[in-house]
């Protein structure tokens, strides 16, 4: 057994300290450390607003102030001794200015709690993060704005339950990723304006006795305004939870992205080559050039949603207000940001640097009878049939195309009459891949225009 001294943070009341197993289990500095320079930040405010208030002198404001910068430059310069005795980044900043300060250090905590501090400090990272996130997401639209204008008008097929469907436009296709996208871009937004309160001054729970300026340091901090309640400001970390769903459903898209990407580069489809930049090769198979940041950001969702469906688990059984339990919010927040940053980076640069190959997305867009329904409309606007009737003739020729191994352009007009004696030969205006895409003008359609106007909308609105 570890015979220690007690705390000297908390310490007061114990004969002993603790078994090397509740240090290990209780410390948080191995990850938490991560959030040292919004500690500090924190901490500058706070001793800024104690002044202010008259709680402390300012020449202990100005020693904290000095010596939580020499904190700050020794934790950046590397020199800093992190312990794990002291448990977590609050103490090892504390104890340290006090080396540093003396006396003055011990009264940066009047009127406040780790459960305050670490809400702060953490909500500070969060908020970075979203704010990293919606310049990665830009960054992302950006580059599929660039694939979308430069490929307004090239035909590829178009799927539904990975089958040929209808002709649609590669720009078609990379504007449905920047609507997917710009919605993670509102959700980002929405999330950390939402989130913008500041916890510091809640103490521990229930408030304080000083006579704190909560106002003060929630503005010094970039907040719109304090928390309204203390019990919720130290137990809240929905603004942690908000984060990770809305990185969860991001790298939904960005992993049913990558699937595609997968698929679309391989050579089955041919539809796009990656760049050497973004593949790899096989250390046996010397022809292989393998999509593995595409399988990689596919895999990187695995993490983000366990992140998310762990914090929900941590927090779902809480009583109010801080349970130690929360303390567990951290590592997984951060691997899903990191695992997020990335994905979103490596999407962006595949998608810059990505070649659609023209030749094989036409040929593919014009197989598997993809202009069908070209000729069913055809039918109903032309000869005026009901729509269930022109369907049924259409899918007669299409049988007819498959037994004698064509397609339906394929198909003579005699081929076409014995579906129905009055079909001409101007359906097989119809039935080209370019056509198809061009009248398909409706709103959101697939039209060439259409998307040149979709483009447009959104360089609008991300000036
Ligand atoms: N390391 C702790 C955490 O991450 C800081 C808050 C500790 N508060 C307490 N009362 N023990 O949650």
């Amino acid at each position: 057994m570890t015979k220690k001294t007690s705390n000297t943070m908390w310490g007061g009341r114990f004969a002993a300290g603790p078994d090397a197993i509740m240090e290990a289990i209780n410390a948080s500095i191995g990850f938490d450390q991560r959030m040292a320079s919004q500690d500090i930040e924190g901490s500058r405010a706070h001793a800024a607003m104690l002044a202010a208030t008259g709680i402390i002198t300012d020449s202990d404001a100005e020693a904290i102030r000095e010596g939580l910068l020499t904190v700050l430059s020794e934790i950046e310069g590397g020199t800093f001794q992190f312990s794990t005795a002291l448990e977590d980044i609050h103490m090892n900043v504390e104890s340290r200015l006090k080396e540093i300060i003396g006396e003055p250090a011990g009264r940066l905590h009047t009127g406040r709690s780790r459960n305050d501090q670490v809400a702060t400090d953490f909500k500070l990272w969060v908020r970075d993060q979203f704010d990293a996130a919606e310049a990665g997401l830009i960054a992302l639209i950006q580059a599929l704005l660039g694939q979308a204008e430069a490929g307004a008008d090239w035909v590829m097929p178009g799927f539904t339950h990975l089958q040929t469907a209808q002709p649609v436009t590669w720009g078609h296709h990379m504007m449905a990723y920047v609507e997917m996208f710009g919605r993670d871009l509102s959700r980002v937004r929405d999330a950390r304006k939402r989130m913008n309160e500041s916890p510091l001054g809640a103490a521990a729970l229930a408030g304080t006795s000083f006579p704190i300026d909560r106002h003060m340091t929630a503005e010094a901090l970039g907040f719109d305004r304090p928390s309204a309640n203390s019990l919720d400001a130290v137990s809240d970390r929905d603004f942690a939870l908000d984060f990770l769903s809305v990185a969860s459903i991001t790298a939904m898209h960005l992993s049913r992205f990558a699937e595609e990407l997968v698929i679309w580069s391989s050579a089955q489809f041919r539809f796009v080559t990656l760049s050497d930049r973004f593949s790899t090769g096989s250390s046996i198979m010397p022809q292989k050039k393998n999509p593995d940041a595409a399988e990689l950001i596919r895999a990187k969702v695995g993490r983000i949603y366990g992140a998310n469906t762990g914090l929900m688990i941590v927090m779902k059984g809480l009583p109010l207000a801080y349970s130690k339990d929360m303390q567990e919010d951290k590592e997984q927040v951060f691997d899903a940001a990191d695992s997020w940053m990335l994905a979103m980076a490596a999407m962006e640069g595949m998608v810059k640097d990505m070649t659609a190959n023209c030749d094989s997305l036409k040929a593919a867009a014009g197989s598997g009878f993809s202009t069908a329904t070209d000729l069913a409309d055809w039918l109903v606007r032309v000869l005026g049939m009901p729509f269930r009737d022109a369907h049924h003739v259409t899918g007669t020729l299409v049988a007819l195309a498959e037994s004698k191994g064509c397609d339906l352009p394929d198909l003579t007009l005699e081929d076409m009459k014995s579906a129905h004696e009055n079909i001409t030969a101007e359906v097989f205006d119809v039935l080209g891949v370019q056509n198809s895409v061009d009248s398909r003008m409706s709103y959101g359609g697939t039209a060439p225009a259409q998307v040149r106007i979709q483009v447009q909308r959104w360089k609008d609105i991300l000036k």
